[in-house]
């Protein structure tokens, strides 16, 4: 028996890094679970490991920057699974070592898109199903924003516009017993390994100040806070963000 046992929950991105330790976690508190990427072979890898552990998952391509593409993604949900109770807004894709000034349109539209934008059209999507009784989002921030990092000002802009969105659905939507809560995760995955091999000099500027010595897991950390948030225990903590970062207030 797990706390999640019945629960339907989407879970964006999760064609690998975190969010695929995101949907692991659910999947293994009881959760059937959507993956939502526009990496299909990504999702398809996510869901088969996720029948391994006798969970019942669904891949889904869709790229998240399409509104008609997550209207049709919740959708295909409800008809296989029978509604939604959780979802967790993963994806968010960006460039990162681009100095302020030299931001570009497609820069914004990018970050944007996959991040504030699609979050915002997966809630208005999910919104119908989440109001049935059990209804539960979490956003995914970054300590970046939280502590600035340099070269990263479209990205943090945009988790700025989620804290935001966060809290103002957490109290709208507080009158219908949705909870929506945040994490700003700082955990090891093939994207952030990218971006320290390519800068390694950031890995120490992050590491430093750090309250606990060892790398963060997208499974046993980041998953398992979405656990508690998705479940039963949290009713009564919305609009709110946990760090799940060893203490360091940094991204890794
Ligand atoms: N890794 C960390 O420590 C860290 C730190 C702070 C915040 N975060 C946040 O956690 C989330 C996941 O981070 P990650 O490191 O796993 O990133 P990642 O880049 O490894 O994974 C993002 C996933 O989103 C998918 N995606 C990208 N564009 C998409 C689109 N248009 N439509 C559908 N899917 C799309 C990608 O295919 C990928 O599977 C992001 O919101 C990120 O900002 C991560």
């Amino acid at each position: 028996m797990g706390t999640l046992d019945s629960r339907i929950a989407i879970v964006t991105g999760a064609g690998g890094g975190v969010g695929r330790g995101i949907a692991t976690a659910l999947a293994r508190e009881g959760a059937s679970v959507a993956i939502v990427d526009i990496n299909f072979e990504g999702a398809k890898e996510t869901a088969a490991q996720l029948v391994a552990l006798g969970a019942e998952a669904l891949a889904i391509e869709c790229d998240i920057r399409e509104s008609s593409q997550v209207d049709a993604a919740v959708a295909s949900v409800v008809e296989r699974f029978g509604g939604v109770n959780i979802l967790v807004n993963n994806a968010n894709a960006g460039r990162s070592q681009v100095p302020f000034e030299e931001i570009t349109d497609d820069d914004l539209e990018l970050t944007f898109r996959t991040g504030p934008m699609a979050s915002i059209y997966f809630m208005r999507a999910a919104f119908p199903y989440l109001k049935q009784g059990y209804g539960r989002v979490i956003n995914l921030r970054s300590g970046a924003e939280m502590i600035p990092l340099s070269g990263m000002g479209a990205y943090i802009a945009g988790k700025g516009a989620i804290a935001g969105l966060t809290r103002i659905a957490a109290r709208e939507w507080g009158a219908y017993g949705i909870t929506v809560n945040a994490i700003a995760p700082a955990v090891m995955t093939e994207a952030a390994k990218r971006y320290f091999d390519a800068n390694p000099h950031k890995l120490a500027e992050v590491s430093q100040g750090k309250a606990i010595a060892r790398t963060g897991d997208a499974e046993a950390d980041a998953g398992r806070a979405v656990v508690f948030l998705a479940g039963p225990d949290a009713s009564y903590i919305t609009g709110t963000t946990v760090s799940v970062d060893g203490g360091s207030g940094f991204f890794m």
